[in-house]
This record gives C-alpha cells, structure tokens and sequence, in this order.
C-alpha cells in the first residue's frame, strides 16, 4: 500500500474537558477524530484528522441495512513521568484486519493506522487524564458506506479513530460481580462472527443481559452454541478459572474473540511459571469443581475492566459461590500487575508499551 500523508485541520473551539473524578466510560469524546476513505478505485485515501464532529452518511448507506462493520478497543495512559504510551496497539490493528477480512471489508495498513493514531493522540494529548485509574479509551472503526441495498460486500468504507477520557471500570478497585449462565440465547457459533470484533455480535448479547440484570446478575456467561455445554465467554469479556492450583481458559474455537488482554494473561501466568492451560471447559465439569471444593477463582479480562473477577455464578436454579465472593489473589496479581505496566509504575518484561 502506497504511504499517504495525513491533513491536519485543527479545532478552533476547544471543548471543556470533564473532571477526571466525574469520567464515565465512553461518553466524553475529544477535540479532534482521524478519518479516512476508501473507494475501489483509490484504496484508502483522504487520510484526515479533524475537529470532532458528526459526520454526514447515505441514509442507504450499507452499514445501516446490514451491518458491515468491525470495531477495535484499546487505551493511551498517563505515566507518572507524564509520558503518554500505548498498551499493544498492534494487536488491536492486526485483530482489525482478521475481523476486516470476515467481515469482507478491505485490510487497512497496519504501520499507517498506527501512526495516524498517534499523530491524533499526540494533538489531543492534553485529554489522556492522569489521575488513578483513568486512561484515554481509543476506538478505531470501520464501516460500509456505499449507498446500496443489495446483499453485498460494500465497495466503499469510512475508517475513523475517535478518543475518549474514561475513569477507572470500578470506583473502589476491582469489584466481584454476579454472573448468571445464559442457557437460552447463545453468542456465536464456529464458522460465524464470533472472533470478530464486530457490532452485530454486541448487539444479539443484549437481550441476555436485560433479561438476567432483572435478577439481580450483572452479566451472563455465554456457552458454546451448539450443545450449550461448554464455556466460551463472559458478558463482553474473555473468561478464566483457577481450578487446582491450574488457570484454565476456553481454547479459541472459532467462536471466541482473541482478546487482547486475554493473550496478555496467558502471557504473564507463562511468565510468572503458574500453571495455565488453553482447552475447552464444560459447565458441568466446573459446577462438578466447586462441588469438590477446586474452584478457587474465576474472572473475566478485557480492555475496558482489564479484570473482572466473578464472585457467583447462577446455574440451573443453584447459586455457586467462588472464593467466598470476594477478589482472588491471582485476580488481584494479575489486575496490579496488567495495570501496573499500562501506567509505567512496572517493569515492561514482555515488552507491551509504546
Ligand atoms: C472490553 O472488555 O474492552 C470490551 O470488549 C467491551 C467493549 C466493547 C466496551
């Protein structure tokens, strides 16, 4: 792909920023937003950072009839020397482009996007906050804009990066939460989108989570589509258990997003030499270890909470009590460390900022 140059227009009318006590996550954008176009016959082109603003789009634009999209989540943090780095954005970019090509919309250049992303940062630099707990959330999208509505691949796409200041996931540190497991809908089956980051797959989950929040959960623990026996995926997080001594996590089926934070848990158990193994993991065999008394933790990781540990899980009308309710010390280990090195206050030992 041909380097392009991006075009600055800088905001004249610079936008309040909130109190970093007061930040929620996702609702507060900043001044200026990267965009770019894509045509059959120029490829991606018209690299721009822009004040942030609405855009206009067809109304038969085809995002809007059939959701051709992909998205990407991850954040910018404020080091105590005031630096601003970047926790494994390369992953993010080229999980973009294995979403991008399930999704049948055309690869964006990985090198490229990541400097655009950093030449936006770098204008909006005085948004990443800097107080405990509160980074820049970033979210790179991509979507079809051709104006038709025939069942198709898009000839046309818009990819934007816009930034946003997010407050800690948990007000007072990481909080376990209720978890109910979802026997009637399901998430994704192999061979359909589910390791892909896209839109449709957020919105088919939304139906379980309004129905088990009236229960009192705070989310739904997705089994496998087909025998809804196994485990894939916790509410919009990847998921792992300590069972024995062992870290157990569903090996990646088909059906399961590659998380980022997942890669990084793994990762760092490697390193720290605790047992950690990637394979399928029934509800049964796992309500069968907490019977035995072998459950000793359980949570979910993702880049927004980073950790979520799971503190009971509802199951065929019996409540499963993990670590008396409360945060594991791997849960803990794992959250202090992950953020730890997101903020430069740690070592980087498998080298993930920039
Ligand atoms: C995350 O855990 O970061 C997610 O994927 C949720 C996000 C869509 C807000």
């Amino acid at each position: 792909m041909e380097e392009q140059s991006i075009q600055v227009e800088l905001s004249t009318a610079k936008k309040e920023k909130p109190q970093t006590d007061q930040l929620e996550f996702g609702r507060t954008f900043t001044d200026h937003m990267f965009v770019m176009d894509y045509s059959v016959t120029d490829g991606w082109h018209n690299a721009k950072i822009l004040p942030y603003q609405p855009i206009s789009v067809d109304p038969a634009a085809m995002i809007f009839h059939y959701g051709q999209s992909v998205f990407e989540g991850l954040k910018a943090f404020r080091t105590p020397s005031g630096e601003v780095q970047l926790f494994r954005p390369r992953k993010n970019f080229e999980r973009m482009n294995k979403s991008n090509e399930r999704l049948v919309i055309p690869p964006i250049d990985e090198d490229f996007v990541l400097q655009a992303l950093k030449k936006l940062i770098e204008i909006d630099q005085d948004w990443v906050p800097d107080t405990e707990g509160t980074s820049l959330y970033i979210r790179p999208f991509v979507f079809a804009t051709e104006p038709f509505l025939g069942v198709a691949p898009s000839h046309q796409y818009k990819f934007m990066i816009i930034l946003s200041p997010v407050g800690s996931y948990y007000k007072e540190g990481i909080n376990p939460v209720k978890i109910a497991v979802e026997d009637t809908y399901v998430r994704a089956v192999k061979g359909g989108t589910g390791e892909a980051k896209t839109g449709g797959n957020y919105a088919s989950s939304l139906i379980a989570q309004e129905v088990v929040s009236k229960k009192g959960y705070t989310q739904v623990l997705w089994l496998d589509g087909v025998e809804k026996k196994y485990i894939e995926e916790v509410g919009s997080m990847n998921v792992f258990f300590k069972i024995d001594g062992e870290v157990v996590t569903p090996k990646l089926n088909g059906s399961i997003l590659a998380g980022v934070t997942r890669d990084s848990v793994i990762q760092l158990l490697k390193h720290w030499d605790v047992p950690v193994v990637e394979r399928r993991i029934g509800m049964q065999e796992l309500a069968d270890a907490h019977e035995a008394g072998l459950l000793e933790e359980a949570f979910g990781s993702g880049t927004a909470a980073v950790i979520s540990p799971i503190g009971a899980l509802g199951w065929n009308g019996k409540e499963y009590t993990i670590n008396g309710g409360k945060t594991g010390e791997i849960s803990k280990r794992i959250y202090d460390t992950i953020t730890g090195i997101q903020y430069g206050k740690l070592e980087d030992p498998l080298n993930w900022v920039e």
